[in-house]
């Protein structure tokens, strides 16, 4: 926890109420971003280089449940005190199994923890999180997980925040958590202050019902590098990195306007191109970070050939091997009969 994080708790929640509550609870979905985000301008504010755009996982996602031991006044006020307040320990359950704080998952939750701890006279959590994401899928439950945590600790204290808050609290958990606090499409922009108060999500305001997503779920592998220091090391020595913000504006314009015409060919070719350009600055890295496996070329290649023969259907892919499809209802059928293994999704329910 650094100066810098404390002083932009302490900004976003100057005006924030507080009617604290024996219990918070909160659910946030998962999303998956049409135009990646990549690249960080700043690391202790999670502040990104360029904006996103992203579709949300309509009722797949995290359902977290937190309390404090003993009550507490949460005020801003309070974080005055800030390192002096001793640090309690948390109790962190992740689907109904306590986990040993060493574990990543408990270490990140507290260390994130820590930055609202002295709000609550330094107090530990039992925090209770439920992801019905399948979490080996490659879905972003760290999306989900960090939306779904600031928004049940905002319940918890009665902050009242509005979601342009909670986005930018969120964002400093995971920063495409700051998308996973709206539902539909969503866009994050990057915004340019160094203080990080204008980079926050905002709903793009469209339903596409007959929207789908398809998780290819093809490789359980360990990612070889987390996104934190694959994005330090594609800025830092890819070449092709230069021309990656100028991509992902011209992309999330596409994607916007692909949107409010509800014009499908238009968005999912530009979602495929943005996500295989991102792949190609991590490739382009050195030394070469390889999140694609064989099987995620093969069924690449898979996609080309039915959109050949007439299907449309595109792909997407984050920072691991597992393909995300992108279909219209129309092509339900289609799409699961080439792709016998896809778990199909419904963003607007
Ligand atoms: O939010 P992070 O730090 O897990 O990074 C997410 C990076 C990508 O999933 C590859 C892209 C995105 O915009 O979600």
């Amino acid at each position: 926890m650094s100066d810098i994080q404390t002083q932009f708790v302490k900004n976003v929640l100057a005006d924030a109420a507080s009617a604290p509550k024996p219990t918070g609870s909160a659910f946030a979905p998962s999303n998956i971003a049409l135009a990646k985000y990549w690249g960080k301008r700043a690391a202790a504010l999670n502040l990104p280089i360029n904006s996103s755009l992203s579709i949300s996982l309509g009722a797949l996602g995290t359902r977290t449940e937190i309390r404090v031991r003993g009550s507490v006044e949460a005020t801003s006020s309070s974080l005055d005190r800030g390192s002096d307040v001793p640090v309690a320990p948390d109790d962190v359950y992740l689907n109904g199994v306590l986990q040993a704080p060493e574990t990543s998952f408990a270490r990140r939750v507290s260390s994130f923890l820590d930055l609202f701890r002295p709000l609550f006279a330094g107090r530990g959590f039992e925090v209770r999180t439920e992801n019905n994401i399948p979490t080996a899928a490659g879905l972003a439950s760290s999306a989900s997980g960090f939306a779904a945590l600031v928004m049940a600790l905002d319940d918890l204290a009665g902050w009242g925040l509005d979601k342009k808050r909670l986005s930018m609290l969120a964002r400093l958990g995971s920063g495409s958590a700051a998308r996973s606090v709206y539902d539909g499409f969503v866009q994050w922009n990057a915004g340019e202050n160094p203080d990080g108060t204008d980079s926050f999500a905002e709903r793009v305001d469209a339903v596409w019902p007959d929207f789908r997503v398809g998780v290819l779920e093809l490789s359980a592998a360990e990612k070889p590098v987390g996104s934190r220091d694959g994005m330090n090391r594609t800025v830092e020595t890819s070449a092709l990195y230069e021309s990656w913000p100028a991509q992902a504006r011209r992309d999330i314009e596409t994607i916007r306007t692909a949107i409010e015409n509800r014009d499908f060919s238009a968005l999912g070719a530009a979602a495929e191109n943005n996500a295989l350009a991102m792949h190609a600055t991590m490739m382009s890295a050195w030394p070469p970070l390889i999140y694609l496996q064989p099987e995620s070329i093969e069924m690449i290649h898979q996609v080309q050939r039915v959109r050949a023969e007439g299907l449309e259907v595109y792909l997407t892919i984050d920072a691991g091997p597992n393909l995300k499809l992108l279909f219209l209802a129309e092509n339900e059928a289609a799409v699961a009969a080439a792709f016998p293994e896809l778990q199909l999704i419904k963003p607007f329910g």
